[in-house]
């Protein structure tokens, strides 16, 4: 089967992926509405093309927070990728190190830190976490990755409880035995709450800020108000995001809410988006609108479920190559 674009992922994915996995991945909350929204607004997004602009040279590559990457589309936090293939988050770090971009590793990896470290060693990673009730556990965690070598953290902002998810209600959505959340075992006491803390606020800000030296960005904004509100709490980076339509319907698109969060921002800190971003002028337009770099959540996966980190360089190199021909082609 010839690769040629992201849907061919997607469907190889869906067709191979035992059901629950697929059903996993492909979830948004409710009935979907701002999932499938954020594909959908890319469709509405028209360029302005200019000709004759000399597009025989071009330079794709940026930076992130200063740290230079081959071209603007990293990989989105996303947990449980031995879902998806046997070796997980090492491939997902492998990739990322080989096309030389920015690869935000879960909280809820497959694999702990340290492996995903070992497996691809100086690549660029940030840490993405969610705020446990348990502090000393987020505490514990944030600390490790900064041992390691990440180079950020990302805090999602967005989970203090877990969108409804059709599917994964309905199939009873659990790990398989044989896999683990294993930067977190042993720190789940038995207990019937959720271990996220839902009584997180702005302040916590200071407190991580209190734990870690690495740059903060936070994931998951989506209005002007909180764009502004993060800058004052001092975080370097805003990931515009709504956890891919997983948490609240009925949010607007990514690519709708960019435009204000970049106005707040008045370039006081750098602006990155995710959500639906599916092919490389998907790419052009979050940048002409005004993101830094955008990343990827679902395609990995798909690349993962492909053919491990091979997948996922394929996925990656597609997505560039896309987007410098659709840079070339906008003049
Ligand atoms: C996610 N996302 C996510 N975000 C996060 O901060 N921590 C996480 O552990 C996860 N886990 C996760 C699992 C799966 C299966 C998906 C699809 C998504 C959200 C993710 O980082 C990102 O915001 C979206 O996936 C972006 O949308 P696309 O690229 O999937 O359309």
């Amino acid at each position: 089967m010839a690769m040629v674009c992201l849907s061919d992922f997607e469907a190889y994915a869906k067709k191979y992926l035992p059901k629950i996995a697929w059903d996993f991945f492909a979830a948004g909350a409710d009935d979907c509405s701002t999932r499938d929204e954020n594909i959908l607004a890319y469709k509405r997004i028209r360029f302005r093309p200019r000709m004759l602009r000399d597009v025989s040279v071009m330079d794709i590559r940026t930076k992130l927070l200063g740290t230079e990457i081959s071209f603007p589309v990293g990989i989105a936090p996303t947990g449980f990728h031995q879902l998806a293939w046997p070796d997980g988050e090492k491939s997902t770090a492998r990739a990322a190190k080989a096309m030389n971009t920015c690869y935000i590793t879960s909280t809820y990896s497959t694999c702990t830190l340290e492996e995903i470290s070992a497996a691809a060693p100086g690549g660029l990673r940030w840490f993405q976490l969610y705020i446990h009730r348990n502090r000393a556990v987020s505490q514990h965690l944030v600390q490790r990755a900064e041992a390691l070598g990440f180079q950020g953290l990302v805090l999602t902002a967005d989970l203090p409880y877990t969108g409804k998810r059709r599917d994964d209600v309905r199939n009873g959505f659990r790990l398989p035995p044989h896999m683990k959340l294993k930067n977190l075992e042993g720190a789940f006491e038995v207990c019937k709450m959720s271990p996220l803390d839902p009584s997180v606020t702005w302040n916590d800000i200071y407190w991580l800020r209190s734990l870690t030296h690495l740059p903060i960005i936070i994931k998951g904004i989506l209005t002007k108000e909180d764009a502004e509100l993060a800058v004052r709490h001092g975080v370097q980076g805003i990931i515009v995001s709504n956890h891919g339509g997983r948490q609240l319907d009925g949010g607007p698109a990514t690519i709708d809410a960019l435009v204000e969060v970049v106005e707040a921002v008045q370039g006081r800190v750098e602006v990155y988006l995710d959500g639906g971003i599916r092919k490389g002028s998907d790419v052009l337009k979050a940048l002409a609108l005004g993101a830094k770099c955008v990343f990827i959540g679902r395609p990995a996966l798909w690349g993962l479920a492909y053919k491990g980190e091979e997948g996922l360089q394929d996925v990656l190199r597609i997505l560039r190559d896309e987007f410098r021909l659709s840079m070339a082609l906008a003049g």
